[in-house]
């Protein structure tokens, strides 16, 4: 924990107020939460946002209240574990793996996929949704996988049930489909994915930092995942994705993510801004 700054708010040293450090000692050693992996700007605005929401002013009033209430260390791990997404999210991206999608399944071949991580598993939906809306695209071909690490976001996930909300708008989500009442069930604000995109999507538990690549894919999505995760563990991640892209595949990475420069070489990017990569 001793390279992460120490952040004071209520004196200089801290002292008193404690750091972020505070926080994350506790969150480390009795909550079961390995935070090394993620940069320091993202944990301390994720226990910041969580400081704001609760009667705490400083880190060491905040850790005093995760002691007492095991509540609180849920809604912590909770912020922690960030699976905010979309259908379609960045609708530029997907106009760019909509002709990936119809070249590699115009191939005679099982078009394997892999959207890593997948949170509440819009983004692998998106994908079988896409091909089945799109007569460019043969469905029948995908052979979709969406893991993650949070159990939670892949019971959601398998169960495909979505709401329209004050934040969140499924139906505008849904607007890249010609077709959307081809793919969900909609009853108000509540949109179940319809069974034959579901059966298209496998969902697993698998953690991109601990374990090896599930495979060889056609194509990968990680997107969103890398823009928390520190410098070399960035790295580590990326030699998993290179090696799961089969020669001729494709990798997507967020909008806001960058490919590193060692494998800038062996990925060219298919459109600038897209963040979508042939392995050539
Ligand atoms: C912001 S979501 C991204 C979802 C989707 N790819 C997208 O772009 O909308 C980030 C997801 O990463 C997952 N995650 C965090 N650490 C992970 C790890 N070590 N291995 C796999 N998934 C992880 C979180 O549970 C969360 O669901």
């Amino acid at each position: 924990m001793s390279g992460r700054g120490a952040r004071g708010d209520a004196d200089e040293s801290g002292a008193t107020s404690g750091s972020l450090d505070t926080v994350l000692s506790f969150v480390t050693g009795e909550m079961a939460f390995d935070p090394g992996p993620y940069n320091d700007a993202y944990l301390d605005r994720r226990v910041t946002a969580r400081i704001r929401r609760t009667e705490a002013e400083t880190y060491r009033e905040y850790r005093g209240l995760l002691e007492a209430d095991e509540a609180e260390q849920t809604a912590l791990l909770d912020a922690l574990n960030i699976n905010v997404t979309r259908f379609f999210r960045n609708p530029d991206v997907w106009t760019v793996l909509r002709d990936v999608l119809a070249e590699l399944t115009a191939n005679n071949r099982t078009v394997r996929c892999w959207s890593a991580p997948c949170a509440d598993g819009r983004e692998p939906y998106s994908l079988a949704m896409l091909a089945r809306d799109d007569p460019a695209i043969d469905a029948n071909r995908l052979d979709i996988v969406g893991t993650d690490i949070d159990g939670e976001a892949l019971a959601a996930a398998r169960r495909g049930e979505y709401e329209t909300t004050r934040t969140t708008d499924i139906a505008e989500e849904l607007a890249p489909l010609s077709d959307l009442d081809a793919h969900v069930d909609r009853d108000g604000d509540s949109f179940a994915v319809r069974r034959p995109v579901r059966e298209m999507v496998e969902f697993r538990r698998h953690d991109l930092l601990r374990e090896d690549p599930l495979g060889e894919f056609e194509l990968v999505l990680c997107r969103n995942l890398l823009i928390y995760i520190d410098g070399d563990h960035t790295r580590d991640i990326f030699d998993g994705l290179a090696a799961a892209v089969v020669p001729d595949g494709y990798l997507t990475i967020g909008k806001s993510e960058t490919l590193p420069r060692e494998f800038r070489t062996s990925f060219d990017a298919v459109e600038r801004g897209a963040h979508v990569y042939h392995h050539c």
